[in-house]
């Protein structure tokens, strides 16, 4: 039985891993144990007896409360904090009840005057080994209440250990570097302010004692589903408690909660596993593909984006030599990027106008669609929907659209401004317009852009606190691209917000894959494509091959790289050159065949890219029966010879079945492969793609 249950007492199990908590004897909800899964419910440890320490650190600030909330002598990171028409800024969550179906657990908690009731969400996903959670709060009252804080979960982790605290870091065009630091005393935030998920950081965490590698070691991880602010909070006490929190940013936060209103927070995923970083990545691709993403299992296509070759000089003709040629390459979606619509000669105009520029496409763009149709591709495109310039018509017939503090400086950013997507009439315009595109044009493919992140977050006229604005601008996004979804099943979509500014597990229920960086120069991409890894799977990954970067990388080296996720082409290919482009036509084909791998099976991340200059990392089909791996020589400073190139150990194989790997005479077995390590001699910039198959 997955969810043991006593009247004080819960357990959480998965195939193999488990969460456990209950009532102490003072009635607080509080954590006893996440971890491995024990053998019989009674070996999971039940609440302590609360204990404090002086007059100065009482038990609710040594308890290992579930969902603290603001009160009492704490202290500590709470995950609730509300104000009440009393005057009262405190709340005291009291166990009411437990809800049990199945899989999920919903326990209810009631302030103990306030008509306040929180109910804290628990599903587990056994097979997959990952705990869901989330919080709800419904005002029972008849006065309005204010919630000023409303994280989605805390965990805590076992005691008195040192921990090590992985988490992503960057900026545009870096994004995705893996940072890996001791956990010391005090509080460590990782956050957004920017109204989306952020290039600067990402929701992701992953925990372990400071030993843990690719394979070995007990790794706690977790990821919320939300795409705007958001905090990860990861507080070491000196009582030797380590509690990680996660959710909305409580920051310039604010929510009137009306009488009968309920606020439902978004969802983390959380997981636990002794097998490694490597272990806990695969566990979230697979929840990504499975329950996140609405097509999870769909192929991805090999597609061509304009963007780098033409930038804003779109026309009918350029954009029509640019598809026969990919076409010839065996390209499958051809998406024509920014510059297509109205006004739109650079980056000063056009945004809010979404209908085609009549100097480009005088007649629409139906003759383009049906010319890339007629070369066997299928066409896409490129909005910002959530933009406007202030030069162009949407902005003058309504600035007041644009956030910002009436009266007051509004800070551009690429020369534009952000549309309020929290009001409705903004969100009707949008929709009006894209259903317009797609109804009129058989588009089968949107890239949904955001080049700039908030500021001056006003909202005259607000119907409750203007702060609110950060909450439901998202949901109004969420909004109008679950329409566009409904409304147009056949469109694929990309999440893109100037590379990777807006990945995460809430977006990924609405795009089925996302633009990764604008950085397309491969050696740098290579370890972009890493960090990304981290969390998401490489059928979310959109890879270009572009001109970007030294000539003197080669094109299979950049064919490679970007062959790792799911394979585009960014590059000019009138310049490129026939020869050029039978050679990428070559790389094309093969990806095809070996796609589903790549995009359905499971990753091995065998030597860094970050770390190292060379690196290896090997996809493996969930029936063991196929594998590719990738290894890439990038540059290193040493000559060559000097570095020692160390074996590489193959990993995932069936041990007891037998394998060839491209390249190698032998026929070996799994565990052969796996143990014994293959020495591949590349130079710089050289990469290898071998195929590895099962023969028996
Ligand atoms: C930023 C994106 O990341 C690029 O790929 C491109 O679409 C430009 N915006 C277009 O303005």
């Amino acid at each position: 039985m997955p969810i043991h249950a006593t009247s004080n007492f819960w357990i959480l199990e998965t195939e193999h891993s488990a969460y456990a908590f209950g009532l102490d004897a003072d009635g607080r909800l509080v954590n006893c144990y996440w971890g491995e899964r024990l053998l019989h419910p009674g070996d999971y440890p039940t609440p302590g007896i609360p204990g404090g320490w002086a007059s100065f650190n009482d038990a609710g600030q040594l308890a290992r409360e579930e969902y603290p909330a603001e009160s009492g002598l704490k202290y500590i990171e709470p995950c609730f904090k509300a104000s009440y028409a009393d005057g009262a800024r405190d709340s005291v969550l009291c166990f009411e009840k437990a809800e049990q179906q199945e899989n999920e657990l919903k326990i209810h908690l009631r302030d103990e005057q306030q008509a306040l009731k929180i109910i804290l969400g628990y599903r587990i996903h056994p097979a997959g080994d990952l705990l869901e959670r989330w919080a709800e709060a419904t005002n029972e009252s008849q006065a309005v209440i204010r919630l000023e804080r409303i994280l989605s979960a805390q965990w805590h982790l076992p005691r008195a250990r040192a921990y090590r605290l992985s988490h992503l870091y960057g900026r545009w065009a870096d994004e995705w570097n893996v940072c890996r630091e001791a956990l010391t005393m005090g509080v460590k935030v990782l956050e957004s302010r920017r109204i989306t998920t952020s290039h600067h950081a990402n929701p992701w965490f992953a925990v372990d004692g400071g030993r843990a590698d690719e394979d070995h070691g007990e790794v706690w991880f977790g990821a919320l589903a939300w795409s705007g602010n958001w905090k990860f909070i990861a507080e070491t006490t000196e009582f030797g408690s380590t509690r990680l929190s996660l959710g909305l940013n409580d920051w310039d936060f604010a929510w009137q909660l009306h009488p009968g209103e309920t606020f439902s927070t978004p969802a983390v995923i959380s997981g636990y596993t002794p097998d490694g970083f490597g272990a806990a990545s695969r566990r979230l691709h697979d929840f990504i593909r499975e329950q996140v993403l609405p097509n999870g299992q769909a192929l991805r296509k090999v597609l061509y984006n304009s963007w780098e070759a033409t930038e804003f000089n779109v026309d009918e003709t350029s954009q029509a030599a640019l598809a026969e040629l990919a076409a010839e390459m065996g390209v499958e979606l051809f998406v024509m990027d920014d510059g297509w619509f109205h006004g739109r000669d650079h980056d000063r105009a056009g945004l809010g106008d979404w209908w085609p520029d009549d100097k480009k496409f005088p007649n629409g763009l139906k003759p383009l669609v049906e010319r890339v149709n007629a070369l066997g591709m299928e066409f896409g495109l490129w909005v910002e929907p959530e933009m406007v310039n202030p030069d162009s018509d949407l902005y003058r017939a309504h600035p007041d659209w644009a956030i910002h503090f009436p009266g007051r400086s509004r800070s551009e950013a690429r020369n534009q401004l952000i549309l309020n997507f929290a009001r409705a009439e903004v969100q009707e315009y949008i929709l009006e317009k894209l259903d317009k595109i797609l109804s009129e044009n058989n588009i089968r493919f949107i890239k949904w852009d955001m080049n700039r992140n908030a500021s001056e977050p006003g909202w005259q006229g607000a119907p409750g606190d203007p702060r609110e604005l950060w909450v439901r601008y998202v949901q109004g996004v969420y909004r109008v691209w679950g329409e566009l979804r409904k409304r147009h099943p056949q469109v694929t979509w990309q999440s893109c917000s100037g590379g990777g500014g807006r990945v995460d597990l809430g977006i990924l229920r609405l795009a089925d894959q996302a633009w990764v960086s604008d950085n397309t120069e491969p050696t740098a991409r290579l370890n972009i494509q890493e960090g990304y890894s981290q969390v998401y799977p490489a059928c979310t990954m959109e890879a270009w091959v572009t001109d970007m970067g030294p000539d003197y990388l080669p094109l299979e080296f950049r064919m490679h790289v970007s062959m790792c996720g799911a394979l585009g082409i960014g590059g000019h290919l009138v310049r490129w050159g026939a020869e050029k482009r039978v050679e990428a036509a070559k790389w094309i084909a093969l990806y095809k065949e070996i796609r589903p791998i790549i995009q359905f099976g499971d990753l091995y991340r065998l030597r860094s890219a970050q770390e190292n200059s060379f690196s290896a990392l090997e996809y493996v089909s969930k029936d063991r029966k196929d594998a590719v791996l990738f290894a890439f020589r990038s540059h290193q400073p040493l000559i060559p010879y000097l570095e020692p190139q160390p074996p590489i150990y193959l990993r995932g194989l069936d041990p007891a079945a037998l394998y060839t790997l491209e390249g190698c005479e032998a026929v070996r077995s799994g565990l052969a492969w796996m143990r014994t390590g293959i020495d591949l001699h590349l130079f710089d910039y050289q990469s290898t793609v071998r195929r590895i198959r099962q023969v028996s």
